[in-house]
């Protein structure tokens, strides 16, 4: 399975601190955004990876990641020149998945839990058909939102309900086959002018062919892009890195888990950073069990 990350857009309500920046590239308490979403893919064993972003911002990706060999992974590149919608990665993406099923994952969605990684690698065998994460809100009416049939089956997801069925936000990471471009190229833009991630989902679920999976109390789903979101992630991070002295979304103790790269390359990747960053780096091969 390929893996894209899309970490374009706007960003306006993060205006006026995205006016220069995107916002995959801020920081979520001690690393840029988007290490969150790259740690999902590669927890999920993901190791070829394409992220799509703005002509403006898509260099500085490149600065961070390179061609990934330094995380054992394979990091390529593809600019959307214009914000027109999510749907649009699949069809940006079309070379790259060749004939691959694919997970896509939002540059700005933070995903932490226990089951987290069972949950991925569970879906990652996907070989037909499509599947989505949803967790329960308290504001559906800012989602899109699963409706379901009587027996419990997915029906359709609506964009923003006013009198949303049921609770149950579609998130930002979605696992489609192959056939997903063509899907997507069949969308017709919306009235705002978008590709739209639902349509694509809903051509899926209305034939029976999107699976959910119910992400439960003990998984945290995070967006961040408001002021608040943004800072209410952060604190998360922090608090929970802080007491159990073990790191969220740390690609390079992922990669060294995953074994996608050697103990003498993880050390190497620690002394680049004299901070607390590269102290855990190097404290990592030494944990005694698995964590
Ligand atoms: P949104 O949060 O819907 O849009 P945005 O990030 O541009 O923010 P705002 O609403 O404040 O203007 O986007 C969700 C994610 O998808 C985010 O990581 C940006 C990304 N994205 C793209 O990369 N390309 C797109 O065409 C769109 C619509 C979003």
């Amino acid at each position: 399975m390929k893996g894209i990350i899309l970490a374009g857009g706007r960003a306006t309500r993060l205006f006026p601190i995205t006016k220069g920046t995107c916002k995959q590239l801020l920081p979520v308490y001690d690393k840029p955004m988007i290490f969150y979403p790259l740690s999902v893919l590669m927890l999920a064993g993901i190791r070829d990876i394409l992220i799509i972003s703005t002509p403006h911002d898509l260099p500085n990706f490149k600065n961070i990641f390179h061609d990934g060999s330094h995380l054992g992974i394979s990091i390529s590149y593809k600019e959307q020149l214009k914000p027109a919608g999510l749907a649009e990665a699949f069809i940006l993406g079309e070379d790259f998945i060749g004939g691959d099923s694919v997970c896509m994952i939002l540059g700005d969605n933070i995903f932490y839990g226990d089951q987290l990684s069972g949950l991925l690698k569970r879906n990652v065998n996907l070989q037909e058909g499509g599947s989505v994460f949803a967790y329960n809100v308290v504001n559906p009416q800012r989602y899109g939102v699963v409706e379901f049939s009587d027996d419990g089956k997915p029906q359709q997801v609506v964009e923003k309900p006013e009198h949303p069925k049921s609770n149950w936000a579609v998130t930002g990471i979605y696992f489609f086959d192959h056939n997903v471009t063509d899907v997507a190229r069949n969308v017709k833009p919306s009235a705002r002018g978008e590709l739209e991630i639902t349509d694509v989902i809903n051509s899926y679920m209305t034939k029976g062919k999107c699976h959910v999976e119910f992400l439960g109390r003990g998984m945290a789903w995070l967006d961040t892009g408001t002021y608040d979101s943004l800072i209410d992630a952060g604190l998360f991070i922090k608090i929970i890195e802080e007491r159990q002295g073990l790191k969220i979304g740390c690609v390079e103790e992922i990669a060294y888990r995953e074994k996608f790269i050697s103990k003498e390359q993880l050390l190497k990747l620690a002394d680049e950073y004299k901070t607390s960053y590269g102290d855990y780096l190097n404290r990592v091969v030494d944990f005694r069990y698995d964590l």
